[in-house]
């Protein structure tokens, strides 16, 4: 049941702070300070290369992945959305690992790709929500997230437990790979730990994003920008907001919008840029005077110091909690959701059931 909230969605949403913890629980021995150790039937150390596949949400999960899996790990990684993964030929060095996300775990794109990974000799490792679902069974190495069951069309509260998920198996790969030091893996539990309340903190946003909501709801074009870890959240926000608004919005690399994009910058579109303290909040920055200087509408997403630092000149600007850069993902995910969300319901739309979409998309 809904409970007090309105939308299966909004509830899902608010359920984060708790199902990431829950999900945690299973990767990380918090009082420890440590990774919980992996399953034995696999051998992390002798890994050299993985391959991730996935659609839609639970590929910018993976997108994510990917810059954390070669940054902790530095392991290479191949990422592609199953439909194209699947029959572009792809290179799959025996012994591999294949790393396929999904909430359903029923998805027929992914399915067909994980059976083609494991025809071609790779080790099958599955990031999956429905304990109970086609690809769980067909793992060798299965990563449950434990977000409870999503009904809203629109993926939230599996996504941020998905990068849970993986935030931790890329700890646990540098371990294995002999790059970590227990002083950062102690760290990084630490990091991960503090998500749930972080998650909380974001939330609190609720209600000033609603009033936003009423600003863009109008529009014809959003654009989502970010860089690093944040680019595929930039991603996430326009999926999410075409999907439930039916406004056309697509998110950038920030950096790639002076090659072509910012053409499309004017006063009447918004532009969400999302942008957290860190290494990479400068450059962002700049990419985000220049849209500004186009009289684009900046809405900028960022913690108290990026705010001070460079919220003049916004439309509007949201605080979030001041977070480790390993967990920005996870809890900027929030507002990108709300933000959506609010926008639907400004517009009307059927939230939890959009025009032309299923839950589970069955068929290649
Ligand atoms: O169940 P899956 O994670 O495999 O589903 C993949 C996509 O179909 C899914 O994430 C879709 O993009 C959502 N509707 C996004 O909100």
């Amino acid at each position: 049941s809904k409970g007090n909230y309105r939308h299966f969605m909004l509830k899902e949403i608010h359920e984060q702070p708790i199902v990431v913890a829950q999900t945690l629980r299973t990767y990380l021995r918090r009082l420890e300070g440590e990774l919980a150790p992996p399953p034995e039937d696999i051998d992390l150390a002798s890994v050299r290369r993985v391959t991730i596949v996935a659609c839609g949400t639970s590929f910018y999960a993976g997108m994510v992945a990917k810059y954390w899996f070669e940054q902790f790990a530095r392991v290479p990684v191949d990422i592609d959305v199953a439909s194209e993964f699947r029959y572009r030929e792809p290179i799959m060095e025996e012994g591999g690992l294949a790393l396929f996300i999904s909430q359903s775990g029923e998805t027929a794109d992914t399915l067909a790709a994980l059976r083609h990974a494991r025809a071609s000799g790779q080790k099958i490792a599955v990031v999956v929500n429905v304990p109970t679902s086609t690809m769980a069974r067909e793992a060798d190495l299965l990563l449950p997230t434990h977000a409870g069951p999503e009904i809203g069309v629109a993926s939230t509260k599996a996504f941020t437990c998905q990068l849970a998920v993986l935030a931790a198996l890329a700890a646990s790969l540098a371990r294995a790979k002999g790059r970590l030091s227990q002083e950062e893996e102690r760290r990084i539990v630490r990091h991960l730990s503090e998500a749930p309340a972080a998650i909380n903190g974001a939330l609190a946003y609720d209600e000033a994003i609603e009033a936003l909501a009423a600003t863009i709801a109008p529009a014809r074009d959003v654009l989502y920008l970010g860089r690093g870890p944040d680019y595929p959240l930039a991603l996430e926000g326009a999926l999410k907001l075409k999907e439930i608004s039916y406004i056309h919005a697509e998110g950038y690399a920030a950096g790639e919008m002076k090659h072509g994009p910012i053409a499309l910058i004017d006063d009447a579109v918004p532009v969400v840029v999302i942008a957290p303290s860190g290494p990479l909040f400068d450059k962002t920055v700049s990419n985000m005077q220049e849209v500004q200087a186009r009289g684009g509408q900046v809405i900028l997403i960022s913690d108290y110091d990026g705010i001070e630092a460079a919220g003049e000149g916004c439309v509007a600007t949201l605080t979030m909690p001041k977070v480790h850069p390993l967990i920005a993902p996870i809890v900027y995910a929030i507002p990108v959701q709300l933000l959506a969300y609010h926008v639907a319901v400004a517009k009307g739309t059927d939230v939890d059931q959009p025009r032309n979409l299923a839950k589970s998309v069955t068929v290649e």
